[in-house]
């Protein structure tokens, strides 16, 4: 599995709810490869910031690149399915009717991957995850460590240029936590992929990431490079 990874350029990206302004004029780069951690606190705008990047709402103002293409802006707006993104977020969101496989298989039959290849993708991504084997299991019949790590694996499926994490291990027990931590941290260094991490506990950002930046009254109130 080899993943390419692309940059991500903010500028002046703002966003009002009901003529409140949430984000007010961010400024940010992701290089290539890299993860960014967004911290701050609760209401600040950082699952907001996150759905820009995802494409599930569009900036009022400023402009947003990934790779150098502009993918939205005042004329411009990709949606979500053609960013090559893979987002992970804190409640899982797993079909439960399906199985693991066909959890995992999903992205990849939305672009009509051959059924051979897609079979032997989902299983390198269960491997990857640390599930192998573990694919004619339902949702149900895992933990919610084990749940999480199928999201991350039909996050990775598709070979996104760029992953989303918003809070992913909050639901999940302390000592879980660490260990999912350090999987994601492995995972991401292995396929390179850009990656954005919202998340309220330094700790994991700094096991995580190369920059961490705190949000606050909807600016950029801090950067720290590591
Ligand atoms: N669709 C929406 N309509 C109206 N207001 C919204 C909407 N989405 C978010 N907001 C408001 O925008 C602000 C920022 O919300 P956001 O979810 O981005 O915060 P957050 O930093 O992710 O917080 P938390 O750490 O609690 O997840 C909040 O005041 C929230 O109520
Ligand atoms: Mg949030």
């Amino acid at each position: 599995m080899t993943q390419a990874s692309a940059k991500i350029e903010a500028r002046g990206l703002t966003q009002a709810f009901d003529g409140q302004p949430v984000l007010d004029g961010i400024d940010l780069d992701v290089p290539a490869g890299t993860t960014l951690a967004l911290l701050g606190p609760s209401g600040c705008g950082k699952s907001t910031f996150l759905k820009l990047l995802a494409g599930l709402s569009r900036p009022d103002a400023g402009h947003l690149s990934f790779g150098g293409d502009i993918v939205a802006d005042a004329t411009t707006f990709v949606p979500p399915e053609q960013r090559g993104l893979g987002m992970v977020f804190q409640d899982y969101a797993l079909w439960p009717h399906m199985t693991v496989a066909g959890n995992v298989s999903f992205p990849l039959e939305m672009r009509r991957v051959a059924r051979a290849e897609r079979l032997h993708r989902v299983e390198e991504a269960l491997t990857r995850v640390g599930l192998a084997g573990m694919g004619a299991r339902r949702p149900s019949a895992l933990s919610g460590g084990q749940q999480q790590r199928v999201a991350l694996a039909r996050a990775i499926v598709a070979e996104p240029r760029i992953m989303l994490f918003d809070e992913p291990l909050s639901n999940l027990d302390t000592p879980l936590r660490a260990s999912l931590c350090d999987a994601i941290g492995e995972l991401l260094a292995q396929l390179g992929t850009t990656a954005v991490y919202v998340t309220h506990d330094r700790g994991e950002a700094d096991v995580l990431a190369h920059t961490i930046v705190t949000l606050a009254h909807g600016r950029v109130e801090n950067i720290i490079h590591r």
